[in-house]
C-alpha cells in the first residue's frame, strides 16, 4: 500500500506557518512517505482538485530552509467552513473520493480554531465510513487563542514584532516637543494575547506604552478619553496599544462605532479594522491634540525578517510530531506545545483531542490584566518573554530576504 500524505494551510497566516509545512514535509519524507501532496488554498482548493506534488518544489535541504523562512501560507489559504455531514453528505463523499484516488493515508491541516473544526469533522466522518485515513491538526495562529496548547506557533514571532515596533514607535513619539498621542492597533480578534505583547517594549531603554487595552475587558470610551486627557497634561508623548477586537459593554466592537464596518469573511467573522483610527480621530476631536493611528494589520503576521527562533523551531517541531502521530495510527488529534519549564525555558510536544479545541477561543486570564483594564501584569510578560527569544535571519540575496514561491508548480492531473 502506498504511503501518500496531503497537507494544507487554512485561515490567517503567520511568519512561521511554512516552518510547520517544512516540518510535515521533511518528517514525512524521512519516515518513508511516497508522495507528499499539498492542497492549494486549503480544503476549498482540495474540493476543486487544486493539488500539487510538493516533492517537485522542495528538492533539497536548502529548499526546506528557504521554506522555513518564507512568511505567509506557501500553499495558499482559505476561510472555508465545512458544513456538518448531516447537512451535506455529498461534500464529504467528494473529499474522501479525492483522497482515496490519491491513495492518501494521512491528512494534515495547519490552522487555528476554525481549521481544527475541519479536522474534527473529517475525522468523525472517517469513522462513520470506516476510512483508515488519519486526520491530524497542526496548530497555527498569531492570535494564540487555541485551547489545549501552552501557546501557538506563529504567536511568538508576531509578539516579537509587536514589542519591537512598539519600542520604535515610543522613540519616534519623543522627537517633537509638542504633545502627541499614538494609537497602535493590534490584531487578535477576541483575545488580547498579541496586544499584551506591546508591554514587552517596556525595558531599561524604553518607557513602553502608557496604556494597553485588551478585548477581555469591556471598553469605556469616556473613561478612555479621561485617562488620555490626564496623560496629555502630564507628558509629551503618549503611546497606546489597543486590540482590534475591543468591545463596549453592550458588546459592540469599537471599530463598529465608526461609520463603515459591516464586512465579514466566509467564517462569518467581522473584519476588524479601524479601532485605532476611530480612537485617534476622537482624541483629535475631543482633546485637540495631535494624534496618529498605526494599524499593524498584516505586517505583524508576515514579518519574516524578525521571527523568533524559539517560535520557528517549535513551528517546525509540531509539523514533525503530527506526521509521527499519524504514522502511529492516531487521528482526530491536534499537536500541542507543553511548557515543561519556565527558566530555563523547555517546551515539548504532545497530542490533544481536537474535539476539545475546535471553535473555542482561549482568552487572556482576567488576573493577567490590571484591575482598571488598562495594562497587563508581570505574569503576562513572563509568559510571553521566552517565546520571543533569539532570531533566525532570512537568507539575504541582493539585500532582500529570499523566499520560495509556488507559482510555477502545476496542479497534478
Ligand atoms: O486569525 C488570525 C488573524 O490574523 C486575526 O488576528 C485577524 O483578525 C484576522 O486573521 C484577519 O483575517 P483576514 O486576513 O482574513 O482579514
Amino acid at each position: 500500500m502506498k504511503k501518500n500524505v496531503i497537507v494544507g494551510q487554512s485561515g490567517g497566516p503567520t511568519a512561521v506557518i511554512n516552518a510547520s509545512l517544512a516540518g510535515v514535509y521533511k518528517t514525512a519524507k524521512d519516515m518513508g512517505a511516497d508522495t507528499i501532496y499539498g492542497m492549494r488554498y486549503g480544503i476549498q482548493g482540495l474540493l476543486e482538485k487544486k493539488i500539487v506534488d510538493l516533492g517537485e518544489k522542495i528538492r533539497n535541504d536548502m529548499d526546506v530552509e528557504l521554506l522555513k523562512r518564507t512568511p505567509a501560507s506557501f500553499l495558499g489559504s482559505c476561510r472555508y467552513k465545512l458544513p456538518e455531514s448531516s447537512e451535506d453528505k455529498a461534500i464529504y463523499e467528494k473529499i474522501f473520493a479525492i483522497l482515496e484516488e490519491l491513495e492518501i493515508t494521512a491528512f494534515f491541516y495547519i490552522g487555528g480554531n476554525d481549521s481544527m473544526d475541519t479536522i474534527k469533522k473529517l475525522s468523525d466522518y472517517a469513522q462513520t465510513v470506516d476510512s483508515p485515513i488519519r486526520f491530524i491538526g497542526v496548530p497555527k495562529t498569531i492570535d494564540n487563542d487555541l485551547e489545549g496548547t501552552d501557546h501557538t506557533p506563529g504567536y511568538g514571532s508576531a509578539a516579537k514584532y509587536i514589542a519591537t515596533v512598539t519600542k520604535e514607535l515610543v522613540r519616534d513619539g519623543l522627537i517633537y516637543e509638542m504633545q502627541s498621542v499614538t494609537v497602535i492597533e493590534i490584531m487578535g480578534r477576541n483575545a488580547g494575547w498579541l496586544t499584551g505583547a506591546a508591554a514587552l517594549a517596556k525595558s531599561e531603554d524604553c518607557e513602553g506604552p502608557d496604556l494597553i487595552y485588551l478585548p477581555e475587558v469591556p471598553f469605556d470610551v469616556d473613561v478612555f478619553l479621561e485617562k488620555v486627557k490626564k496623560l496629555v497634561a502630564e507628558k509629551q508623548s503618549i503611546v497606546i496599544a489597543v486590540s482590534e477586537g475591543i468591545k463596549t459593554a453592550d458588546g459592540r466592537y469599537v471599530c463598529e462605532l465608526s461609520a463603515h464596518s459591516d464586512k465579514t469573511d466566509s467564517f462569518g467573522h467581522v473584519q476588524l479594522s479601524g479601532t485605532g483610527k476611530y480612537l485617534s480621530d476622537l482624541i483629535i476631536e475631543k482633546l485637540g491634540c495631535k494624534s496618529r493611528a498605526i494599524e499593524l494589520s498584516t505586517l505583524q503576521r508576515c514579518a519574516g525578517h524578525l521571527t523568533s527562533r524559539v517560535d520557528i523551531t517549535e513551528a517546525y517541531q509540531v509539523g514533525g510530531t503530527a506526521v509521527k502521530a499519524a504514522f502511529e495510527g492516531k487521528t482526530g488529534q491536534m499537536v500541542i506545545l507543553k511548557r515543561v519549564s519556565q527558566d530555563p525555558y523547555i517546551c515539548t510536544t504532545d497530542l490533544y483531542d481536537v474535539h476539545k479545541v475546535a471553535n473555542l477561543e482561549k482568552k487572556v486570564p482576567r488576573s493577567w490584566i490590571t484591575e482598571e483594564g488598562d495594562y497587563v501584569t508581570a505574569e503576562m510578560k513572563n509568559y510571553i518573554e521566552p517565546l520571543i527569544q533569539a532570531e533566525l535571519t532570512p537568507i539575504m540575496i541582493t539585500g532582500q530576504p529570499r523566499h520560495i514561491i509556488i507559482d510555477d508548480l502545476p496542479d497534478i492531473k
